[in-house]
């Protein structure tokens, strides 16, 4: 039987091609601008994209960060990769590495053996992946695991505890669910947590919360 999991990254690699005309930038951009600031980013930042898709925010980071630092970029989609990388390599972003994995991975023993021993993350920013994401609680956790002391972490996602038609149809483009607690489960987990939820009419929230 194939995995719900296998089903999302075969959907995504197909839907790769329509992705950043069916998703364009501007329907987002509101909530990614405020996200992207909540990261506190310069140039000396770390900072840990996931799901980085087709690499929507890389122009949103390179404002803060002008091609210096470091952007990992991680998706698990080849198909979004393709994309993402054709990005980098047009705009010659250097400081950015775009690795294919799995979200449910990303621990500290594969920050180690991926980007270094002493490797610092001191931003992480989850767009539209946890909604979707096996084990998303577990994710959370994990994230939190690998940020340095004071480290940022900021959701952006959908929340629509009602059932409406609108979540019907994002649940049904995005191959997620729409109505998991994730800022709520995040409150709990962080220090000076802050969630905003005025994105897309009400329906899209940005989450920030930094290290215990
Ligand atoms: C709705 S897209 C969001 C992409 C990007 N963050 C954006 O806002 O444009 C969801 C992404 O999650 C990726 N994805 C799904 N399951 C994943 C997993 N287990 N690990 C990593 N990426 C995953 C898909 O390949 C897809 O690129």
């Amino acid at each position: 039987m194939v995995s719900k999991q296998k089903e999302a990254t075969s959907y995504y690699d197909s839907f790769s091609n329509l992705y950043d005309w069916l998703s364009p930038k501007w329907y987002y951009h509101e909530a990614r601008a405020y996200a992207i600031q909540q990261l506190h980013l310069d140039e000396a930042t770390t900072v840990l994209n996931l799901p980085c898709g087709t690499g929507q925010n890389f122009e949103y980071f390179q404002k803060y960060m002008n091609g210096s630092g470091l952007v990992i970029g991680i998706d698990l989609s080849e198909g979004m990769l393709e994309k993402a990388i054709k990005k980098k390599n047009e705009n010659n972003w250097s400081n950015i590495k775009i690795i294919n994995e799995d979200a449910t991975q990303i621990r500290l023993p594969w920050i180690k053996e991926n980007i270094g021993e002493s490797f610092q993350v001191n931003a992480i920013f989850c767009d539209l992946g946890l909604s979707g994401f096996p084990d998303w609680k577990r994710v959370i956790d994990n994230l939190l695991s690998i940020l340095s002391p004071g480290g940022r972490l900021v959701i952006m996602d959908w929340y629509i505890p009602k059932p409406t038609l609108r979540g019907r149809f994002v649940k049904w483009i995005g191959k997620g669910e729409v109505d998991r607690p994730i800022y709520q489960y995040l409150e709990n987990q962080v220090a000076n947590f802050k969630v905003n939820t005025s994105f897309n009419r009400g329906n899209v929230f940005v989450a920030i919360g930094v290290t215990k």
